[in-house]
């Protein structure tokens, strides 16, 4: 009853203090991005915007949008009654493909103010059924090198008559494209398309290409290289995973200044030949023989007699999909921190970071001249360049020069993963000046920000974004070096949650899982890897699975993107059924199961408590964590009736699990970290026994000398299971122990990114085994979000998720002094950070406008805490609601920043 007067109290307390300052809308976004072009029709764009204002407490009341095309207004709300400014749906007359709309907001303030109308944005629509493509795909008229397979360039020249007002290219292929018009590049994304699971969904990206075109005569010229469609791709020779063509299809709308629209379509009129570019494949690198290059054959006035023609191709449109994640970019660059000559006589380059790009080299030299680029991760423990973990991966690139003037070589349609180089055959000096790694990733807007007292914490941080940009290109994979990088379903779903922190992963993650949905079998199993290249049967592990439901649920609750929910349900409640279909009395104990990949070995016959888990422990937890997941969504969405069955269901899964996996005492049958870990965290036992359950968990902490033994599957949730069952300690041990196996130690060792494995390179330098040993596998990086949210405390309810409602709650602990975190959410900036002086404790929060927070002060008593420099029982700006176990004071807060001192601390 109290409780309820006081949350009614705090209703009051928010409309009445109202906004009194000037309230401003900034950062419009049309499907979570800016301005975006190629917005499928039929979808139903979402529109958000950001209220911006010095004071505290303001809530929006109601919005009205208005959006047009051209002079037509294609919607105007007026005003509706509603605090929703994030994801609120497009609900005017039907979009028209390709075409340009503005829209603008203004939003009523819960004291009845009303802002200006914000700035104009706009989204472009993109072509919406096969028909609206005229393109036809095209192929080379003349028969490929079937060995190296050069790229092939196609081109065509066409005069426009009219002045251009406005000229968008769709494009696509199967391999990948680089586009030039005019001589010109056309965009800045590379690696394009991207990577989807192509027989059944293939991306178009559209460009504004209205700057590069000219009214009289214009050339385009596209390449074509292998990419991930053709190209080779997971082991034993695999190539043409989708087919062994080079097709193009490509469509130039343009509207001339008259109003009238011409499209200039891929036809049997084009033009093909080979150029520079004499192999290109993702695993091995590229071959650029600048000798070969057909100058001007991008622009208009080239001679393209002695070209070929081009076939045209009956390949699908109906798998054609407009682009709806941010593509890959080109960002960070890195200059040489030394120039090494390793002890067997080799040039090496050293840019001081584990990266996934290419190196920009600047060279002049003879006609003929050969430099060879290698790439490595690390060097051996002599200070060797170290390949040898790359397995077959030839990741080499090659630059034949022409002998003409000095030029900047870069490859097109590969990449690598690495810090070091080694260089041969560079004519001349080597100058660090002359070479630039750029890093090339998902152009994600960075969004988090983690930082504290501790350096190799900070470090730890740093290597978990570095691991996420090297890993999130187009795909989540699971290492960017070796011959694999593939979209590995574990390493993602363990990390998703992390990810949301560090960098805005919404689209990036909704157009992959509509892949993971593609490639789901009809029996609801998901494979291994996505887009599935291992084949038919590679799938349905217990936890790799699962991240059918975990990462839909993951976005949900980071982003509050419902959309995701409503389309995953059916792959959600397909794996499910899986499962069900797999178990026999609701005990799942049948397939193959990866398990707790690379868990921590040394110890196993450490007297029965071997880290070696049963997976079929394992996969029970898994699949009542997934029904419970499933349940959840269902009840999001409405679906009662789902809700009901798989909630009884969850309990029949569980109960199987109490009677094959638990003694009567509550010992489980595999005494490992992971197995009580995953029992705890997917609250799979009855309550009683819980308690005694964390305190097996922590007697195994502790006879590991406070260290982990954990892989894949239990690490991510390891702290968050100790910090729940009031071992915030020990959570702090695990993390601050630098001998491995450990999250410091490879950052002890020098690491720049997340290791594959806990003990990658021993003490003593050497590696372990080649065959599995990346450097740059971000699974185990899972630990950020713990970092996030619990150490700095920076967290979202479930009741308003994508931080409607905030909860901030820190945990100060492991002698750190201080500790904050920052996040950009589709609200505006959230922030905690906490200091230690002495005894006082400083909290420091930011509360982004039209938003509620649920604020944990570390004290036993309000009576030891200001906010502002007012003692929190006179400040009237927040409302404390209750005092929780003794350890905190909980107040609930709407926008703004407080600053708020606890003093003698206990
Ligand atoms: C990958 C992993 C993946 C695993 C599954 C490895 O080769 O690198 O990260 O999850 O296989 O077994």
């Amino acid at each position: 009853m109290k409780k309820q007067l006081l949350i009614a109290g705090w209703c009051i307390l928010l409309s009445t203090l109202g906004a009194t300052g000037q309230v401003t809308l900034q950062h419009l976004l049309t499907e979570n991005l800016v301005n975006p072009l190629g917005i499928n029709v039929t979808a139903t764009p979402r529109f958000s915007w950001q209220l911006a204002s010095s004071q505290r407490n303001v809530q929006q009341a109601a919005w009205e949008i208005k959006v047009t095309a051209g002079k037509t207004v294609a919607w105007n709300s007026g005003k509706i009654t509603s605090n929703q400014s994030v994801q609120v749906p497009y609900a005017g007359s039907a979009l028209q493909p390709a075409t340009k709309y503005s829209w603008q907001v203004r939003v009523w303030d819960t004291s009845g103010h009303v802002t200006p109308w914000s700035a104009l944005a706009s989204f472009q629509t993109a072509l919406a059924t096969p028909a609206d493509w005229k393109a036809q795909w095209i192929t080379p008229g003349f028969t490929e090198d079937a060995a190296d397979r050069p790229a092939i360039l196609y081109r065509k020249s066409f005069t426009l008559p009219k002045k251009v007002r406005t000229a968008t290219a769709y494009l696509t292929a199967h391999g990948m494209y680089e586009a030039q018009i005019n001589g010109k590049r056309v965009g800045d994304a590379y690696l394009t398309p991207g990577w989807t699971s192509y027989n059944k969904r293939l991306q178009y990206q559209a460009y504004d290409v209205t700057p590069l075109l000219v009214n009289g005569p214009n050339a385009i010229g596209v390449t074509v290289g292998n990419g991930w469609y053709r190209g080779y791709l997971a082991w034993s020779g695999n190539k043409n995973s989708w087919g062994s063509d080079a097709a193009l299809l490509m469509q130039l709308v343009i509207t001339y200044t008259d109003g009238s629209t011409k499209n200039f379509i891929t036809d049997s009129t084009w033009r093909t030949s080979t150029g520079p570019i004499r192999y290109d494949e993702i695993y091995h690198g590229e071959t650029v023989d600048t000798r070969l290059e057909k100058k001007g054959w991008d622009s208009t006035g080239f001679n393209d007699a002695e070209w070929s023609g081009v076939q045209t191709a009956d390949f699908s449109k109906e798998v054609l999909v407009s682009t709806y994640n941010e593509p890959v970019k080109k960002h960070e660059t890195f200059k040489p921190i030394k120039v090494l000559t390793t002890p067997d006589g080799k040039t090496v380059l050293d840019f001081g970071q584990n990266l996934v790009g290419w190196v920009m080299v600047k060279a002049k030299g003879n006609s003929g001249d050969s430099i060879v680029i290698k790439h490595a991760e690390v060097l051996d423990k002599y200070g060797n360049f170290y390949t040898e973990n790359l397995r077959a991966a030839k990741a080499t690139a090659t630059y034949i020069l022409d002998g003409k003037e000095e030029r900047t070589l870069e490859p097109h349609f590969t990449f690598f993963g690495f810090r070091y180089i080694l260089v041969e055959g560079y004519p001349g000096e080597i100058n660090p000046d002359n070479f630039t790694a750029v890093a090339l990733y998902s152009d994600m807007q960075p969004t988090g920000s983690f930082t504290c007292s501790q350096p190799l914490l900070n470090q730890l941080q740093h290597n978990i974004q570095w691991g996420q940009r090297g890993n999130f290109l187009d795909v989540p994979t699971d290492c960017p070096q070796r011959d694999e990088r593939l979209g590995w379903t574990g390493d993602a779903q363990a990390f998703s949650r992390t990810a949301t922190f560090n960098f805005g992963v919404n689209n990036f993650f909704a157009k992959w899982l509509k892949d993971v949905a593609a490639d789901q079998k009809a029996d609801g199993s998901v494979p291994y890897v996505i887009p599935n290249v291992l084949g038919p049967n590679a799938g349905g592990s217990t936890g790799w699975a699962d991240v059918c439901t975990i990462l839909p649920w993951n976005m949900y609750l980071a982003y509050g993107d419902k959309r995701i929910l409503e389309d995953q349900y059916n792959s959600m409640k397909a794996w499910v059924g899986y499962m069900q279909t797999q178990s026999k009395n609701d005990l799942w104990q049948t397939g193959f199961h990866f398990g707790d990949w690379l868990f921590y070995r040394p110890f196993d016959d450490n007297d029965g408590k071997a880290a070696v888990t049963d997976k079929y422990l394992i996969a029970q937890c898994f699949y009542a964590h997934s029904t419970q997941l499933l349940v959840n969504a269902a009840k999001q969405l409405g679906k009662t009736e789902d809700a009901a069955t798989y909630g009884e269901l969850l309990q029949k899964i569980k109960a199987a699990f109490v009677k094959e996996y638990l003694t009567p005492n509550g010992r489980l049958v595999s005494g490992t970290q992971t197995a009580y870990v995953l029992a705890l965290q997917f609250d799979m036992l009855p309550e009683a026994l819980r308690a005694q359950a964390a305190d097996r968990l922590v007697q195994n902490i502790k006879d590991y000398r406070n260290h982990l033994t954990t892989g894949f599957l239990g690490t991510p949730y390891l702290c968050h299971v100790l910090n729940r069952f009031g071992y915030t300690d020990i959570a702090y041990n695990l993390l601050l122990q630098e001998t491995y196996p450990s999250w410091l130690y490879p950052v002890k060792m020098g690491a720049t990114t997340i290791w594959e494995r806990w003990d990658g390179q021993k003490p003593d330098s050497t590696f372990q085994t080649p065959g599995m040993n990346s450097f740059n596998h971000y699974a185990y990086g899972a630990i950020g979000d713990w970092m996030y949210r619990v150490i700095a405390g920076l967290d979202t309810y479930e009741d308003g998720p994508g931080y409607k409602h905030i909860k901030i709650q820190p945990h100060p602990g492991g002698n750190l002094t201080n500790a904050a975190a920052t996040l950009q959410t589709y609200y505006g900036t959230v922030s905690s950070g906490w200091t230690i002086n002495g005894t006082d404790i400083t909290l420091d929060a930011e509360i982004p406008a039209n938003t509620t927070a649920d604020i944990y002060l570390p004290a036993s008593s309000e009576s030891t805490i200001t906010e502002s420099g007012i003692a929190l029982s006179a400040q009237k700006d927040v409302q404390v609601t209750t005092t929780s176990d003794d350890q905190y004071v909980v107040i609930k807060a709407g926008s703004g920043k407080y600053h708020f001192v606890i003093s003698a601390r206990k």
